[in-house]
């Protein structure tokens, strides 16, 4: 990416999903110690499960790693069992929160309209949304993957977002967890749609909205994902469980 003046570093977010259990705390201090050696050119984040939120801020805390919620729900409290409220993410040491992935999109049947909902309980509570969007295979396939993500990017985004911290990271489905990276050209090609979709929407504020890629970032890709236009970080998932590799994707930003 080139950087100017207004181009924010780039954001490289570690996505812990359903893995880590009080162990894991040491991956995330390492990361820590890695970054104390030299000023870091990205931002980093770690996102680990609501269980391990607190503590893993209380662990990284003073260090470049930034902490996040996974979710959180749109309302700010009240009678939801088992869900957890962007404020008590922000209480519990957060300042970012993931919304709209795919695994919460397909596993618990989100739509956009309720991703929008989260993303603005989110500000609402002073946390950094990232905004997630991605297509399917069969989507791909059929050639409609730049008109869906685009769909996606129109009815994901709260109303009130001028003048608001946000991300949006781009996640094919079929490159999460399988190996398979979306091309340089993909990506390209994504990415610059949906920056149109953000200057239409926001005017100069969408031009330097950080857009990440995901799916199967590793240290030996990151490099080249994150060189390619409109790429303004990545949200990594596997490769962010081990220190070592994070860094290393860290290290190519
Ligand atoms: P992987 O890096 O394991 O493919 O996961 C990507 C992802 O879904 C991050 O949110």
């Amino acid at each position: 990416m080139s950087l100017t003046s207004t181009t924010p570093r780039p954001l490289i977010a570690g996505n812990w999903k359903m893995n880590g259990l009080s162990a894991a705390l040491d991956e995330a201090r390492a990361v820590a110690a890695g970054l104390d050696r030299r000023p870091a050119a990205a931002r980093v984040a770690l996102f680990p499960p609501a269980t391990l939120l607190h503590r893993l801020a209380e662990a990284v805390e003073g260090s470049f790693v930034l902490v996040g919620g996974q979710d959180c729900h749109a309302q700010a409290k009240g009678a939801h069992t088992g869900d957890v409220s962007a404020e008590m993410i922000a209480d519990a040491g957060g300042t970012l929160v993931i919304v709209g992935h795919s695994e919460r999109r397909t596993d618990h049947g989100e739509t956009c309209a309720r991703v929008a909902a989260k993303a603005q309980a989110a500000i609402d509570a002073g946390l950094e949304p990232i905004i997630c969007v991605g297509e399917s295979l069969a989507q791909r396939e059929a050639g409609e993957a730049v008109a869906f993500v685009v769909d996606q990017i129109r009815n994901s985004l709260p109303a009130s977002l001028t003048g608001k911290a946000f991300n949006v990271a781009y996640e094919p489905l079929w490159a999460i967890g399988t190996g398979r990276v979306a091309s340089v050209d993909n990506i390209v090609e994504m990415h610059a749609a949906i920056r149109a979709e953000l200057i239409a929407r926001l005017g100069d504020q969408g031009a330097t909205v950080p857009i990440l890629y995901g799916g199967s970032v590793k240290p030996d890709n990151a490099r080249e994902i994150l060189a390619a236009p409109e790429v303004g970080g990545a949200l990594v998932g596997g490769a962010s469980l081990k220190a070592k590799d994070f860094l290393a994707i860290i290290e190519a930003a």
